[in-house]
């Protein structure tokens, strides 16, 4: 019975095979480099009894119904006269070289290839490919399939909507399937994919929890399977249906897996690194995030020289580098129903085209970003007139925000819309696009997603310094495979500071803080109605990639001086915070969320605490901390005492000073804050303090 085994410093995966195809033996935190495979292979096998057939069939990469699986298989595929394929498959050879490994399996004309690849970062990524020797239909193939360690008594899953993304939910594993299936054509608000299967007694800080993620935006299908056995399967792949042609090779995304036994934040640390340093591929890797100006909140479509070079100026004086003019540029865009497609300035609002502004906006010294939705089309535009047939779903199918899809699987479609872009970006001196995705798909088609990512290569390739951001809604469209392509999420359409600092610590479990976008936005959030202090607002967005989003002309001295201030303060220390871990904090107090941005080095760290309702007790709860040097101290203060409210009274020792403790006492005890009035927040500053 061959073995196999893949590492990194966080994770052991070890595969066997009976000379079928191989199964997953053990998944889990790492394994001496002693480990007896084979022993560890035999130490899984189960025993029988009743009820059973006289095999138990392997829970395999891909277990199927012709190797006797009778849970939810992990592949389906039919002939194109529609009789279904069963394979059963066997082991044919393996290919191992140092952190990569290639499963090849064959049966009936078909090769099914399980790839694993171990990264530095920590993450493993893994694949499944089907090649057939005759076209066939695929309707569902899952990435290599893993088992879950029976003692997990839950997973988390993640849902969300359109301004409020990334809500985490937690279910029991029981006997059945648990399906999360995103048909909306991008991994979606609703079923982001994204799971975490923890043990029990795992917290933010503390326990053993695996993870996994698919790196596809066009839509993903779970299945998560307790059977009757007590065995535990987790799939992924493309949602159901996905292949819409019959063909002869397929292949599945990839799953990047994760496992930590410091807690999700063990999970956060991985799937952030692997994010920053693997995924996205920077145009300018030194070059500092700048600090965004987005004036969608303040003037929405209504577009005017006058008023958006005032804005800029603003901007610029409070500290903005990276101007972008958001929709309502082009066609005779006045409002959504119309000129999607039709990507040329609007010559009403624009006479001398985006060269004055721009022109404006560098003498300010900033650069300049600009709003697109590629994809899109409104039958009300030249391009649908002129192209109908273009259009991706039925002739008759429903709009989403008044507009209807390309094509992107046409190769037609893929060239004019990069004649198009490339034109905007000869034209003018665009360092960034907003790429926006703003409906749900009438259709669940691959070929629609690989088009995507193939425009976006050729552009990127083409105009290799431009940087794009992923937004579709807010974050609709949040996931590795698009990442691949952007640099950067607009992980909401919510400024208020409450529901998105919420949003921002949720996704930190997979997203770096130098890739989500914040903006501070209205005093009168515009999506919640709520009325919120500057101080919150600024601060909130300065946990991530820093920037604005309101008509800055209605901002008060006060608000002024005080967003000047955190802008100044995330410049000065943007340089580590961008490369910083996000760890989350146990809070002892439901009414508090507290995390850290913890240097890479461990020399320093920005905690923040915010009170996002009354406490039931009278006085704040101790806050511990995570990720220190037991050893080492630290001095740590307060950046905000100013926001103290009157029914402080003591003035307990972070109000009025810093102070000098070892990560242990950091970690073990934590710190008492002020008292808070809901809807503020703390800001504490650490660093390891020189010892004299
Ligand atoms: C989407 C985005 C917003 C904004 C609008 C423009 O809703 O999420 O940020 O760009 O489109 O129409």
């Amino acid at each position: 019975m061959p073995q196999w085994r893949l590492d990194t410093a966080q994770q052991t995966l070890v595969m066997a095979s009976t000379g079928a195809v191989p199964q997953v033996v053990y998944w889990g935190t790492p394994l001496p480099v002693s480990e007896d495979l084979a022993a560890l292979a035999l130490s899984q096998v189960s025993d029988l009894t009743g009820g059973m057939l006289d095999r138990l069939p392997d829970l395999s990469l891909c277990p199927l119904p012709g190797s006797d699986w009778q849970g939810q298989p992990g592949m389906t595929i039919s002939e194109v006269d529609g009789r279904q394929i069963t394979p059963r498959f066997q082991l044919e050879r393996a290919e191992i070289a140092p952190d990569s490994l290639m499963l090849h399996s064959a049966a009936d004309g078909l090769r099914l290839t399980h790839s694993f690849r171990a990264h530095a970062t920590g993450v493993i990524a893994m694949t499944t490919t089907l090649h057939a020797d005759r076209p066939v239909r695929l309707h569902w193939l899952a990435a290599p399939v893993l088992p879950i360690a029976a003692l997990g008594t839950e997973m988390i899953d993640v849902a969300g909507k359109w301004l409020g993304e990334f809500q985490l939910q937690r279910q029991p594993w029981s006997v059945g399937a648990r399906l999360r299936e995103s048909r909306t054509g991008r991994s979606g608000q609703e079923h982001p994919p994204y799971a975490l299967f923890p043990e029990p007694g795992c917290t933010n800080t503390a326990g053993t929890v695996r993870a996994l993620h698919y790196a596809w935006s066009g839509g993903h299908r779970m299945v998560a399977e307790e059977l009757p056995d007590g065995r535990r399967q987790v799939q992924f792949g493309h949602a159901w249906g996905s292949e819409l042609e019959a063909a002869t090779s397929f292949q599945s995304a990839e799953l990047l897996a994760v496992v930590s036994d410091s807690g999700l934040n063990g999970i956060g640390r991985v799937f952030q690194r692997d994010m920053r340093d693997r995924v996205v591929t920077w145009p300018d890797p030194a070059r500092p995030r700048p600090v965004h100006y987005n004036c969608w909140e303040a003037v929405y479509f209504d577009h005017d020289l006058a008023t958006l070079s005032d804005i800029a100026s603003r901007a610029a004086s409070l500290g903005a580098e990276r101007f972008v003019l958001d929709d309502g540029w082009f066609g005779r865009r006045d409002n959504d129903t119309s000129s999607l497609g039709d990507w040329t300035v609007d010559l009403r609002k624009w006479p001398q085209g985006l060269h004055p502004l721009i022109r404006h906006i560098h003498d300010l010294n900033m650069t300049f970003g600009l709003w697109v939705e590629p994809e899109m089309i409104n039958a009300n535009s030249d391009l649908y007139r002129a192209h109908p047939d273009w259009v991706l779903g039925r002739a008759d199918q429903t709009t989403g925000r008044n507009q209807l899809v390309l094509n992107l699987g046409l190769q037609p479609v893929q060239d004019h819309l990069f004649g198009v872009l490339a034109a905007l970006l000869r034209e003018y001196p665009i360092d960034y696009l907003k790429w926006d995705h703003n409906r749900l798909l009438p259709v669940v088609d691959a070929a629609q997603n690989r088009g995507i990512y193939a425009l976006m290569a050729r552009l990127r390739a083409a105009h290799p310094l431009v940087e794009l951001e992923s937004c579709a809604s807010g974050g609709g469209r949040i996931d590795a495979g698009i990442l691949a392509h952007t640099h950067r999420v607009w992980l909401s359409d919510c400024l208020d500071p409450i529901e998105r600092l919420r949003i921002q610590h949720d996704a930190a479990l997979f997203l770096p803080s130098c890739l989500v976008g914040s903006h501070v936005g209205a005093r009168r959030s515009h999506t919640t109605g709520r009325v919120q202090a500057m101080s919150l607002r600024a601060w909130v967005a300065a946990t991530r990639h820093f920037g604005f989003e309101m008509d800055l002309r209605a901002l008060d001295a006060d608000e002024a001086q005080i967003l000047g201030r955190v802008t100044a303060w995330w410049k000065s220390n943007r340089d580590w915070l961008m490369q910083a871990a996000t760890l989350r904090l146990d809070s002892a107090d439901p009414a508090v969320t507290a995390e850290m941005q913890l240097a890479e080095d461990g020399a320093r760290f920005v905690l923040t605490a915010a009170q996002i309702e009354i406490s039931r007790q009278i006085l704040p709860k101790a806050l511990r901390l995570t990720g220190l040097d037991p050893t080492a101290h630290y001095e740590i203060r307060l950046l905000n005492p100013e926001d103290a409210p009157p029914q402080s009274r003591a003035r307990c020792a972070l109000a009025t000073g810093s102070l000098r403790l070892s990560g242990a006492a950091l970690m073990a005890q934590g710190i008492l804050l002020p008292v808070a009035w809901p809807a503020t927040i703390w800001m504490i500053e650490g660093s390891v303090a020189q010892i004299v």
